[in-house]
């Protein structure tokens, strides 16, 4: 149906070197090959999980915006937006919470390292987890089936969160679809040739780690101190580097240079030249790369009210996606516009309560009954009459306890017999003997449907 890429970035930090070549670059490049249908947002509702601090948020949503558009993305040729400046991804998220089964959003890592962390530090497993956390993968579907993206790119620690909103979104569609996918079916799209850089320290360049290089933050100095304090071994300049290919500062210099100009990086180490000596071509390079942005990105930080016109130019484009489609979600659940004669319960209903199950009720005459319901409605079986509704209970429980149920039913038309209590199970219709076998089958498979479920 569409080839859509849609992409979000959580504003809760400075962009970093890592941010950059890992998300920021591959994404403006795509968007300016050819006919791309391209979303990028910021995320600024996930942000909220993670960061307490109105200053740092508004801050952060201020810089990572200036820091797309510097890095060359052009907002007229992309839908480019703020998360939180569309009201309908919010209220599909509620939407598809309530069709979420809460065991799938267990398994997700972010929440399970929190509930980790905190058994390992002898706390209570849910200390300092909020719902936002727990539900994250929620709202990150509705940001995805929202505009029915089908490529998302995102870094591995991601792939989990696109695999729960396929989910998600199946489960909607089992439920309201009515027989079709409502959704696109989205993809996790992991770029392998996107190097992962290594921070100051030698990890992973990340923020939690506090070893980022800062892209545009703190100017050419700041560029030039950071690199000053990558760390390297203790070779004097004039030894050779013969692992010059795995040494940081090459992996640094390779996400940035044409593979010759790295090669001749790597030869030079290799060759015995000295860190400091690569540190400075290092950073030539890097200046030759940033500097032009890193002046754009300056004027724009300088121009917030333009950022803000960009942005709100985005989401009325998001928008006129948005809120049609999510009319036809709100029909398809029953919140559709204005009141509607009444109509009989859908399919969606009986879906909803797919499993046989027993129904007690109570007869005029004050005795108690029960019922066994299929799958999808049918009355399998009608019990005889009990004084009272414990009574009731306790033959439902006997049933329900039974192991081999087809042991435990005696099918002699014209009625059901539970084994060991003879008038007890009735069904209501079954009168030839072999509508009686076929009454106990029905019967006998609901109970193992029944029984596979606890
Ligand atoms: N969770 C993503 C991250 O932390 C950001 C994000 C939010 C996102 N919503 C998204 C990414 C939708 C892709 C699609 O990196």
């Amino acid at each position: 149906m569409t080839s859509r890429i849609l992409t979000g970035i959580t504003t809760s930090g400075t962009p970093h070197l890592g941010n950059y070549v890992g998300a920021i670059r591959p994404a403006v490049q795509a968007s300016q090959r050819g006919n791309l249908d391209a979303f990028y947002f910021m995320a600024d509702f996930h942000a909220l999980i993670k960061c307490g601090d109105p200053a740092r948020l508004q801050r952060s949503r201020l810089e990572i915006a200036a820091t797309w558009l510097a890095a060359g993305l052009d907002p007229a040729r992309v839908t480019f937006y703020r998360q939180s400046d569309i009201p309908e991804i919010p209220e599909l998220s509620w939407i598809l919470t309530c069709v979420t089964p809460k065991g799938l959003m267990n398994r997700a890592h972010a929440y399970k390292a929190s509930v980790d962390q905190n058994l390992a530090s002898q706390e209570d497993p849910d200390a300092g987890i909020t719902m936002g956390l727990f539900s994250y993968p929620v709202l990150m579907a509705a940001d995805i089936l929202m505009f029915n993206a089908l490529h998302v790119p995102v870094g591995r620690d991601q792939i989990q969160h696109i695999e729960m909103a396929r989910d998600i979104a199946q489960r909607f569609s089992h439920l309201y679809g009515n027989g079709k996918e409502r959704f696109v079916l989205p993809e996790a799209l992991v770029d392998e040739s996107v190097a992962t850089l290594p921070g100051l320290d030698g990890r992973k360049m990340s923020k939690s780690y506090n070893n980022t290089i800062p892209l545009f933050e703190g100017g050419a100095k700041a560029l030039k101190d950071a690199i000053g304090r990558i760390v390297t071994d203790s070779r004097a300049p004039g030894e050779p580097k013969t692992d010059a290919a795995q040494s940081h500062l090459y992996i640094l210099f390779r996400s940035f240079a044409s593979e010759q100009a790295s090669d001749t990086f790597k030869a030079d180490l290799i060759a015995g030249m000295g860190w400091g000596d690569a540190k400075k071509v290092l950073l030539d390079l890097l200046e030759t790369d940033i500097a032009p942005m890193r002046e754009r990105y300056e004027s724009l930080i300088a121009r917030p009210d333009d950022i803000e016109d960009i942005l709100q130019d985005g989401a009325r484009k998001a928008r006129r996606i948005a809120t049609p489609f999510l009319a036809e979600i709100r029909e398809a659940i029953g919140l559709g516009k204005g009141m509607k004669p009444a109509a009989k319960e859908g399919k969606a209903a009986k879906k909803a309560a797919k499993a046989p199950r027993f129904v007690s009720f109570r007869e005029q005459d004050g005795s108690f009954k029960f019922r066994l319901l299929s799958a999808d409605g049918k009355t399998l079986l009608t019990s005889a009459a009990f004084a009272d509704a414990q009574a009731a209970g306790q033959m439902i429980a006997r049933i329900r306890a039974c192991a081999a149920p087809d042991q435990c039913l005696v099918a002699s038309a014209p009625q059901l017999n539970w084994m060991d209590e003879g008038r007890i199970a009735a069904s209501a219709e079954a009168v030839s003997e072999e509508q009686a076998q076929q009454a106990r089958q029905a019967i006998v498979d609901a109970l193992r449907a029944l029984n596979a479920q606890s």
